[in-house]
């Protein structure tokens, strides 16, 4: 079955908004990984308006199953990135006034820099992906780069709503984990899943992994973290049976 990866950072976005200690993305994560989640991703992000520093540490130290670390392809977040030593680190582009991920990667204009980022974090036996929208010039890139996997940026996938659009970008995402996979790069997806879009989503044979954030948490406010990924999981075992 495809794996969940389930995003707590917006946990952090509620506990931010008073700077409190509650809700506690630490608690949100555990209670994930009790009903069947993979493994808990987290966005560092440079302006920290989400997860802090320390969120990241003392997730890493607790949680029974694997840390996806998100973050901007820059030399702060690389050193605590080498320093941390997480199961995976996931690259992603960052700009300091979007409310979210607006794309994926441009890797094409940077191969020279993540080329070099990619040796340090290999060095120290952590996994390396790339957040990338589904372009074949941008898959290339990756290739070159030499990452362990792509996530497939499914943004725009989910904001679609004329079915025939949806067909459209949906048959991008099918052609590029192929294109990805038959290269050798291991395929994920994210971005604006739901119990509804996620279905054709992992009726592709080639995604293995998925970062599924805001609607959990979204959703965790009407019947609590644990009910919203029981029902995630049991979504994503239907929609492959
Ligand atoms: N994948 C990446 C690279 C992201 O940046 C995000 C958002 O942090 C997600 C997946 C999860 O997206 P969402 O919160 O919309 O489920």
């Amino acid at each position: 079955m495809t794996r969940l990866f389930v995003n707590v950072d917006h946990v952090a976005t509620i506990r931010e908004a008073r700077k409190t200690q509650e809700p506690d993305p630490l608690k949100a994560a555990l209670m994930a990984e009790k009903v069947g989640a993979d493994g808990i991703t987290v966005h560092l992000r440079e302006d920290r308006r989400h997860i802090q520093d320390k969120d990241v540490r003392i997730i890493h130290n607790n949680i029974g199953t694997k840390l996806n670390l998100e973050m901007a392809a820059v030399d702060e977040m690389v050193a605590i990135s080498l320093e941390l030593k997480p199961y995976q680190v996931s690259l992603v582009p960052e700009k300091r006034q979007e409310i979210t991920t607006e794309g994926g990667l441009d890797v094409c204009s940077q191969i020279p820099e993540l080329i070099d980022i990619r040796k340090r974090i290999k060095n120290e036996g952590i996994l390396f992906s790339l957040f990338v929208d589904p372009d074949i010039d941008q898959l290339e890139a990756c290739r070159e780069i030499k990452a362990d996997s792509i996530e497939i940026n499914t943004g725009n996938y989910s904001e679609l709503v004329a079915p025939k659009d949806v067909e459209t970008e949906l048959l991008r995402i099918q052609k590029a984990s192929k294109y990805a996979s038959d290269m050798g790069l291991r395929v994920f997806a994210g971005h604006g899943l739901n119990y509804d879009n996620v279905k054709a989503i992992v009726t592709i044979p080639e995604v293995e992994e998925l970062n599924i954030g805001h609607f959990l948490v979204a959703q965790s406010v009407y019947v609590g973290m644990e009910n919203a990924v029981k029902r995630m999981i049991k979504i994503i075992e239907m929609a492959q049976s």
